[in-house]
């Protein structure tokens, strides 16, 4: 069994929507991929009842009660690493990582980022690109690096900014969107597809 642990801050309709597809697509059998583990750092994060009611085996690790964010990504890399995943998806999941975490996980740590990047990493991202009059946004998986929000690009996808749009009715668009990508650049990173392009796929079946 491959097994994936989710790391979530809040609502989870992120991680919702990837056990929602791994159910649909049968990810456990046709590829021995499971959701082994929700992790919060939140004890009041919504998502882990979402995550309860799947079946899905949740625990908290609480940043409060840790005195740096060493001790507590020390923590947290010894709950993540005891379902011995095969990757590790932030989804949603608001606490920046040391280099010492992501050094642990390199190669299996994927992020989701409300913002086509590298426009707009960090904070507040649909309000920046509706003041910056962009006339697009989106939402991006990226492998995570050390720095914030930097990392190989695996999935993007865009949506229009409308004239009307607030940062709230452009979140909730991009959010349909990072509901679509990200289950589908998790499985292609887990079976080590890349996309193909046309000229390969008519020379393949040519
Ligand atoms: C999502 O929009 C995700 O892209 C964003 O938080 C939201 C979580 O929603 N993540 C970040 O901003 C990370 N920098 P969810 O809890 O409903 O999945």
């Amino acid at each position: 069994m491959k097994n994936i642990v989710i790391l979530i801050s809040g609502g989870g309709s992120n991680m919702a929507a990837i056990a929602r597809t791994a159910e649909q697509q049968d990810w456990a059998g046709r590829h021995g991929i499971r959701i082994a583990a929700v992790v919060s750092n939140r004890p009041d994060a919504g998502g882990l009842a979402l995550a309860r009611e799947r079946g899905i085996p949740t625990a908290v690790v609480d940043h409060r009660a840790y005195p740096t964010r060493e001790a507590f990504d020390a923590a947290l890399a010894e709950g993540v690493e005891a379902h011995d995943p095969a990757l590790v998806v932030l989804a949603g999941f608001m606490r920046i990582l040391t280099p010492g975490f992501v050094e642990r996980f390199a190669g299996r740590l994927l992020n989701i980022h409300p913002s086509l990047l590298p426009a707009f990493p960090g904070l507040d991202t649909h309000q920046r690109a509706i003041d910056a009059g962009c006339k697009v946004a989106g939402c991006t998986v990226h492998e995570v690096t050390a720095e914030l929000d930097v990392g190989p690009i695996l999935e993007q996808a865009v949506v229009a900014v409308l004239p009307c749009d607030t940062a709230e009715t452009l979140a909730a668009r991009v959010l349909t969107q990072e509901h679509e990508i990200y289950p589908r650049a998790i499985l292609a990173h887990l079976l080590g597809r890349r996309p193909v392009c046309d000229q390969e796929r008519q020379a393949g079946s040519a």
